[in-house]
């Protein structure tokens, strides 16, 4: 048996379902049962009847099923796929920022460690978080964290004066605005395609901005052939299988020798390991039960605003 067969075989035993990120590996991706952005796999999530979660991503989405589905288990294949962004934000120094803030609501990005969400009212993602904020009164003071793009981009397109965190994903502030000032130069007809995790010079030059997905389903729907694409490099993989006709172009990050940017913490998760913890069942996401009680509230606030909003 190959190790494709062994995981779909295992997957069955255990009644698993197997959630992958638009940024791993391709062939993670294609061994799944769904891949999406952040909000599609918490919406999975919240709804699978499966009795055991894999989630080949990043910890924090793990934690964020776990908190959905309390009484499952949530495995993630390596413990060490971190998050940049979410660790440039400690729970103790947040709930600091807030003290020192009263009155103000407080929005977190989802890409936050579930300790991090239990000191918020409600979680966003790159797919709702404009019309999250703008569910709020035009006067109310807010607090967003962890991501200061991200919050300067809401703030620009709503009109909003959020409070920021001070903190970035390595991987989407290294882009580089010369590298993609030359390609737009090369590819004079392409589309230019940004997460709004990226800095403001690079979303400044983006025709279209959104989450990985909102990004994907318009590289599809464009009649434009060409795309310079300004996210983790993984997502090229299902724009290709989806528009194979089109060309995508990873726009390069700062450092000289890499052609496109790559997130280290989602390569993590190869089928080897995906294989182990299916064997293994482990290793698994523990989430404090005080912290899974407080962390809830907000993340199923977000999916029921999404519902209505039908995203
Ligand atoms: P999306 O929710 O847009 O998929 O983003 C997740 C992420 O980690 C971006 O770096
Ligand atoms: Fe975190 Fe950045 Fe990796 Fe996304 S790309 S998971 S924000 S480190």
């Amino acid at each position: 048996m190959d190790i494709k067969e062994e995981i779909l075989k295992l997957k069955k035993e255990r009644n698993a379902v197997i959630m992958a990120h638009y940024y791993t590996n391709g062939e993670i991706q294609d061994i799944a049962d769904c891949i999406g952005d952040s909000l599609y796999l918490a919406q999975q999530a919240a709804k699978t009847d499966a009795d055991v979660i894999v989630l080949c991503g990043v910890h924090f989405m793990g934690e964020t099923a776990k908190v959905l589905c309390p009484n499952k288990t949530v495995l993630v294949p390596d413990m060490n796929a971190g998050c940049s962004l979410a660790d440039s934000c400690k729970a103790s120094d947040f709930a600091r920022f807030i003290q020192e803030h009263p009155g103000y609501k407080v929005i977190s990005y989802v890409n936050t460690t579930a300790a991090v969400k239990a000191l918020t009212d409600v979680v966003v993602t790159s797919s709702n978080a404009i019309q999250i904020v703008e569910s709020f009164p035009k006067d109310e003071k807010i607090i967003f964290g962890p991501d200061h793009n991200l919050g300067n981009y809401i703030n620009s397109v709503t009109g909003r004066n959020m409070l920021l965190w001070n903190g970035s994903c390595h991987v989407h502030e290294q882009f580089s605005l010369s590298k993609l000032k030359a390609l737009k130069e090369i590819y004079p007809n392409a589309k230019v395609l940004v997460h709004p995790e990226c800095k403001g010079s690079i979303v400044e030059l983006a025709d279209k901005v959104g989450s990985t997905a909102a990004l994907l389903n318009y590289s599809i729907k464009s009649d434009a052939t060409e795309f310079l694409v300004a996210t983790e490099s993984g997502i090229l993989h299902e724009m290709k299988k989806k528009a194979p006709n089109k060309v995508f172009i990873p726009v390069p990050p700062d450092d000289s020798k890499s052609a496109c940017n790559s997130c280290s913490y989602m390569k993590l998760n190869t089928l080897e390991n995906l294989l182990a913890c299916l064997k293994n069942n482990a290793p698994k996401v523990e989430v404090d039960p005080s912290i899974i009680e407080r962390a809830k509230l907000p993340i199923v606030r977000m999916l029921e605003i999404s519902q209505k909003l039908g995203l």
